[in-house]
């Protein structure tokens, strides 16, 4: 997608250097961050320079590349190995960042030039998330109607993966022909991932918005202002319940409740099979401090620190909850729009294939 008039991907690797654009610098300021080592890469992840399913792939799958750069001649095997551990203890609920660091570990494995093999398949990773991300824009353009308001929750666009996103994919390209709607996009309490990071992607693209509290959906869809709802999925069970940003289940309860279509938007990539059901995905709890404080400039433009909350109380911060698959009207997927009962006869050993 295009800032300021020029086409960025969200990470990118050149000589030595994995290229991001700063999440947590958005909406504020749009800086790139260049993480030197597979230390800094991994670092940035765990901090959420870079966030989002499919970005947190890609960027795992050049750090896998800058450990195989690292690694010495003596304890070459060793060294990656540490490597790749330090790149899956990052994050633990995003499926992509699993396939993407054993996807280019098996690809530079089998070669016979594995520091070379390891680049090559971290900007095939790369390249399959771009594509499927527009695939499924495509597909799911096709659901959208001419002048519907569209809701969606965090951010599934193309800060969250190497470009067009998820959720908002099927926004963008419904746009593209010739479609008018409108976006809710919820704020996404605790870190503002829907204020913050979707709000700024719908400005800069040009589509009309507006940022709604968390709390708002249910009275909007009893009003009947939203037409059908998008989210993007961290992890898919084989037996199609959701593991997505936290504050999903509810909105999937109220999209029942009121008859609103409620389609998660996701590559294959982000399925993981060998969970049967979503109690099997480990769901990451984050620091308290989220939930206290946060930031934005002040009237000065500096960017403060500030608590919202009482001081002494203690906060529990799950970062992500699991939808039930009998709450999804349909999965788009580069493949297709599924049913979640076809997932593991649809999906099957592509998991193999790039
Ligand atoms: O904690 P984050 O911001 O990395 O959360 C992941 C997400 O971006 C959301 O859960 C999103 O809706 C899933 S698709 C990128």
């Amino acid at each position: 997608m295009r800032v300021n008039g020029i086409h960025y991907k969200t990470v990118w690797m050149e000589g030595s250097s994995v290229f991001l654009i700063e999440q947590n610098k958005l909406p504020f300021s749009f800086e790139i961050y260049e993480a030197k080592t597979c230390a800094d890469t991994c670092n940035a992840i765990t901090t959420m320079q870079v966030r989002g399913a499919g970005a947190i792939g890609c960027t795992a799958a050049f750090a896998m590349a800058q450990g195989f750069s690292e690694a010495p001649e003596i304890g070459f095997l060793d060294a990656v190995n540490r490597a790749k551990a330090k790149i899956e203890a990052t994050r633990p609920t995003a499926q992509n960042l699993f396939y993407a660091t054993n996807f280019v570990y098996g690809q530079a494995m089998a070669a016979s030039n594995p520091r070379e093999e390891a680049v090559k398949a971290a900007n095939q990773v790369l390249a399959k998330d771009t594509r499927d991300s527009r695939q499924i824009g495509q597909f799911g353009a096709s659901l959208i109607q001419d002048g519907w308001n569209v809701a969606t929750h965090c951010n599934a666009g193309w800060l969250a993966f190497s470009d067009f996103g998820t959720a908002l994919s099927p926004v963008y390209i419904a746009r593209d022909q010739g479609k008018k709607l409108f976006v809710y996009a919820d704020e996404t309490r605790p870190r503002s991932q829907g204020g913050r990071l979707t709000a700024w992607e719908l400005r800069h693209e040009g589509i009309p918005h507006a940022i709604i509290p968390d709390n708002a959906t249910a009275a909007l869809m009893a009003a009947g202002k939203i037409d059908m709802m998008f989210v993007g999925a961290d992890r898919i069970a084989a037996n199609g319940d959701v593991a997505n940003k936290i504050g999903t289940l509810e909105k999937a309860i109220c999209a029942q409740q009121f008859d609103v279509p409620f389609y998660v938007a996701a590559p294959t990539s982000t399925f993981d099979l060998s969970c049967a059901s979503g109690t099997d995905i480990p769901i990451e709890i984050r620091h308290q401090d989220e939930v206290h404080y946060v930031s934005g400039p002040d009237a000065d433009g500096i960017l403060r620190r500030i608590r919202i909350t009482a001081p002494g109380s203690d906060a529990y911060n799950p970062a992500f909850d699991v939808t039930p698959a009998r709450f999804i009207t349909g999965i788009i997927t580069e493949i297709g729009i599924l049913k979640t009962h076809e997932i593991v006869e649809k999906i099957g050993d592509l998991h193999e294939r790039i």
